[in-house]
């Protein structure tokens, strides 16, 4: 038993596709999200820059006492996961092998799409990750210009059509049956990506089967957050005080505050209903 928050970033709104997912699935854990807006974007970036964020969001998370750190954005688990796997204790589960594992569980033809940014796509990340599932063979494409639509909170707009239309061509030339939604972004194009792609590909998003690895791991250690009166909690036990039932959820932002708040809450839910600013020194 372990009371202290999850934490999880992003370059901006999409991580918050993976916290609905961990808010879905482990409603009593404590959460600290940030996403670095004042810093976004990170796909196009070289990944020394990246990595640079990412240790230094890290060490802002660790900050809060996080029990584990949820690398909630494809382009930075690409450059950095394995750097800060290295220097941290604390466990830290990324996005990418998740989304390939969901892949390689819907395809029946083998033939898996992956859609990310430019960094993400020309890391190999995905490429890497998919030997561990050798009956699939992999078609990348990036999609340069998808998440900046997001960020503006345009989802759906004739523009986003035309652009996916566009993007979308490399996958549809391959007859893929499944792609893998590699920006945690791009879940919230859904429709449109869905449109173009057509009804017979399954879309593939890394946050549900990253809620169950983050699960899987809590309950390896027994740190999953009990909240008292809960079934599984002793008399006494020391993780959560009296007062604590209600999770507490955190949402940090590096870019404007009101933004954030306006299109977080409408994309993940009434859970966004506070945002704090964060200015980089
Ligand atoms: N959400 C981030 C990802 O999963 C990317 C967005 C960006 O380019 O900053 O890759």
């Amino acid at each position: 038993m372990d009371g202290r928050p999850i934490g999880v970033f992003d370059s901006g709104l999409g991580g918050l596709t993976v916290v609905r997912a961990l808010l879905d699935l482990l409603p009593d854990e404590h959460l600290v999200y940030f996403g670095d807006t004042g810093r976004f974007p990170y796909g196009p970036k070289p990944r020394e820059e990246v990595l640079k964020y990412a240790f230094e969001i890290t060490e802002l998370l660790m900050g809060h006492d996080v029990k584990l750190i949820v690398v909630g954005c494809n382009s930075a688990a690409a450059a950095a996961l394995t750097e800060l796997r290295a220097r941290y204790e604390v466990p830290l589960t990324g996005v990418i092998e998740p989304g390939l594992r969901a892949a390689a569980a819907a395809t029946r033809t083998g033939r898996v799409g992956v859609i990310g940014t430019v960094g993400t796509i020309a890391s190999g990340a995905y490429q890497r990750a998919a030997a561990l599932w050798p009956g699939i063979e992999l078609t990348c494409a990036a999609c340069p210009g998808f998440v900046e639509f997001v960020e503006a909170g345009d989802v759906d707009s004739d523009q986003v059509f035309v652009l996916a239309e566009r993007l979308l061509a490399p996958v549809r030339a391959a007859g893929v049956d499944t792609l893998v939604l590699g920006c945690t972004h791009y879940p919230l194009l859904a429709r449109t990506i869905g449109d173009v792609m057509g009804r017979d590909v399954v879309l593939v998003s890394s946050g549900e089967e990253t809620a169950f690895e983050v699960a899987a791991v809590l309950d390896a250690v027994g740190a999953r957050r009990r909240p008292p009166g809960g079934s599984g909690v002793a008399p006494g036990d020391p993780g959560v005080s009296p007062g604590e039932a209600d999770a507490r959820r955190t949402f940090l932002t590096s870019g404007d505050p009101a933004t954030f708040r306006t299109l977080g809450s409408h994309f993940l839910g009434p859970e966004v209903d506070a945002v704090e600013a964060w200015r980089w020194s």
